[in-house]
């Protein structure tokens, strides 16, 4: 999510959850071809699996980005068709491409031959007064035939004329069903939900009917939900018991990156939310957003927001105890 996630969140992320596939933000052809590719795209082999979004519809460009994003090792490669904002326009990609499907199709297949990792796609239903049943298929058709490994929709609509990026994402309806209708009619094509899903809960829920949910602001600002991810969808243990042991894991990290040159700061600020509704909690998250600003500040900031959170378990043990 981009201005939100980074490499730092990810490798947050993944001491919450072994099994999420974690996404980067999309991340232009442009950028990938002519930036500084090593801050842009760099990451570490600790936060795998990985997928690179890109942001583009020259296919051309997008095959040798994908190239480029195999030979970084990430574990898959996905088109952004879904990003409603004016600059995104502009460059013809993004959530306008819903209304070019041969073009999305030509994007994918460039990119396969390119590739022997996944190729995907994230749309949205339709934009702005099409029909979702008619977009929605014809998008489906279209990477189907150059061999998309997975569609992800994001199950509303994007308004490009009237809307900003920000409202687009809450404010054109829901259509969860339109998600499902989709999946029932390609049962060969996996399918992803996205949007609205406020917990691994609901999103279990969801996998009656399709093959994956993705979850962005959720588990941005709450990220111990994650911690439910491994046990509730792969029936397996989480990483750590919980979110205070999660926080102690990221202590190795911050010291190299600290030594590295990274700013306290850009890797604490992801770690707001990681508790909620334990006394504490607050102190935990004013302690942080204070301190972990100031120059110079260490991993030491973030063992004293720690100590800051009530620790439950401890209390309960006590109490059982006595
Ligand atoms: C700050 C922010 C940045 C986002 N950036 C991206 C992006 O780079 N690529 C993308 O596919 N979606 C992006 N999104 C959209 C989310 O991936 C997701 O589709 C949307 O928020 C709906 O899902 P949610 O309700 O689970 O958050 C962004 C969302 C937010 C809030």
């Amino acid at each position: 999510m981009m201005d939100w996630t980074d490499r730092h969140c990810r490798f947050f992320h993944r001491l919450l959850t072994r099994r999420a596939l974690l996404y980067t933000e999309m991340v232009t052809t442009g950028a990938v071809l002519h930036g500084d590719r090593q801050r842009l795209i760099g990451f570490d082999p600790a936060e795998q699996p990985v997928a690179l979004q890109l942001g583009g519809s020259d296919p051309a460009a997008l095959a040798r980005c994908a190239r480029i994003a195999a030979d970084y090792g990430y574990s898959e490669v996905n088109l952004n068709v879904g990003c409603p904002s004016d600059r995104v326009q502009e460059g013809r990609f993004g959530a306008c491409l819903m209304a070019e499907p041969k073009l999305v199709g030509e994007c994918v297949a460039a990119m396969k031959a390119a590739v022997s990792i996944p190729v995907t796609v994230k749309c949205r239903i339709g934009i702005d007064d099409q029909d979702p049943e008619a977009a929605l298929d014809a998008m489906a058709d279209a990477v189907v035939a150059a061999g998309a490994d997975t569609l992800i929709v994001h199950a509303r609509k994007a308004w490009l004329k009237g809307l900003s990026p920000a409202e687009n994402r809450d404010i054109p309806p829901l259509d969860y069903g339109r998600v499902y209708r989709l999946k029932a009619a390609r049962p060969d094509l996996p399918v992803v939900l996205n949007g609205g899903v406020a917990s691994v809960e609901d999103a279990r829920a969801h996998l009656a009917h399709v093959d994956g949910v993705m979850m962005g602001r959720a588990a941005y600002r709450e990220p111990w939900r994650l911690l439910a991810v491994d046990p509730l969808i792969f029936g397996e243990t989480a990483p750590h018991v919980g979110p205070r042991e999660a926080a102690e894991a990221l202590m190795p990290y911050i010291a190299r990156e600290l030594a590295a040159g990274a700013r306290l700061h850009a890797i604490t600020r992801h770690v707001l939310g990681l508790f909620q509704a334990v006394p504490g909690a607050r102190a935990f998250r004013r302690h942080l957003a204070t301190e972990a600003v100031k120059p110079g500040a260490c991993a030491d900031v973030l063992a004293d927001a720690l100590a800051r959170v009530l620790d439950r378990r401890a209390e309960t043990a006590h109490t059982a105890a006595a």
